[in-house]
């Protein structure tokens, strides 16, 4: 298949949430790979969530040990220069444009000419992220979702330079991990973003205008339209800093107003409650993660009617 009959060998920049899920389902696949981040402690810290995750999967028995030590082995922790022998480099940092443009540079100068590179952004253009190098019919879009262990869908994204050769190779490797794939044109948020970050949002302005509690905007949603998750606990999921990044990128580039971030979300973010990550936003969490009460401090935002919350978050 063109450049690479199999890709065999894959980097992985960023090792949060999202970048160490792609790299783990990346060396479940018999891959190597190689993960950085800002730092390789900070790489490492990743790469012990993982762990982490995995050891209690073996002790649950839904993972045998032999396995995770065989995928564990095939991940190497490297500086953001170290991943000159990956075939394809996912790009899976924070949500800023500025920080993935610099990034996609440095990986130009870093790897050899023939290196794919793929973004796993949420909603930045794929065709500005490739103007950023010399090699821009080699890059495209890769949105893997959360969890990427769990999640079936893998978004592949082609912006107006990548090759249908580049769109090949991304989607056979999309399939190689395990994932099923939709085909999405470069436009802000794609296909999931553009319809999930108004849907989110707009669970936000509800709860500010005092229309429900968190706890029944989101038993509303998962028992009204059988989805798994409210969307307050989805956006918590996902991380609030993650959806307002995407909702301005959807406000900034399609120009309508109608994808104006709410205030709420705004504050929660300067608040620094990001969600599960942090262990607070729309609602508290545990040490491991597992969710909580809705967060009783938003009764006090100011930007909140008088209805929402006040005694009637039911458990
Ligand atoms: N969270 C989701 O549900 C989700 C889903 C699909 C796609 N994404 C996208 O994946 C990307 C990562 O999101 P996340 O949820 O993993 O965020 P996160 O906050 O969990 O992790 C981001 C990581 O990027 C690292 N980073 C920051 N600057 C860096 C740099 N210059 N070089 C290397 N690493 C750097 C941070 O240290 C951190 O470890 C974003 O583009 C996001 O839009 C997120």
């Amino acid at each position: 298949m063109g450049q690479f009959d199999e890709l065999q060998t894959i980097g992985v920049v960023g090792a949060g949430q999202m970048g160490v899920g792609i790299a783990q389902v990346c060396a479940a696949a018999g891959l190597a790979v190689t993960l950085s981040d800002v730092s390789r402690e900070q790489a490492r810290a990743g790469l012990d969530r993982m762990k982490a995750r995995l050891d209690g999967q073996v002790e649950r028995g839904k993972v045998a040990a032999a396995d995770r030590d065989a995928l564990l082995e095939r991940i190497q922790v490297v500086d953001l220069a170290g991943h000159g022998a990956a075939q394809l480099v996912i790009e899976a940092a924070t949500e800023r444009e500025e920080l993935k443009l610099e990034l996609f540079r440095q990986l130009d100068a870093s790897t050899p000419p023939e290196t794919l590179l793929a973004s796993n952004t949420s909603s930045i253009s794929i065709t500005r992220i490739a103007a950023a190098t010399r090699r821009a019919d080699r890059v495209g879009g890769l949105h893997f979702m959360n969890p990427v262990p769990v999640m079936q869908l893998v978004e592949v994204v082609r912006g107006l330079q990548t090759s249908s050769e580049t769109l090949a190779q991304l989607t056979a490797l999309a399939h190689r991990v395990g994932k099923q794939t939709v085909a999405s044109e470069d436009r802000p948020g794609f296909i999931i973003n553009r319809v999930l970050i108004p849907f989110l949002n707009e669970a936000c302005l509800a709860l500010s205008e005092g229309v429900a509690s968190v706890a029944d905007i989101d038993a509303g949603i998962r028992l009204g339209l059988n989805h798994p998750l409210g969307p307050l606990a989805l956006a918590d999921l996902i991380g609030l800093d993650t959806v307002l990044a995407i909702g301005e990128v959807l406000h900034r580039d399609f120009g309508d107003s109608k994808y104006r971030p709410a205030p709420l979300l705004r504050n929660l973010v300067a608040a620094g409650w990001l969600g599960r990550k942090t262990g607070k936003g729309f609602y508290v969490y545990g040490p491991k993660g597992e969710l909580g009460e809705p967060n009783p401090l938003l009764r006090g935002d100011p930007s909140l009617g008088a209805a929402a919350g006040e005694g009637r978050e039911r458990s």
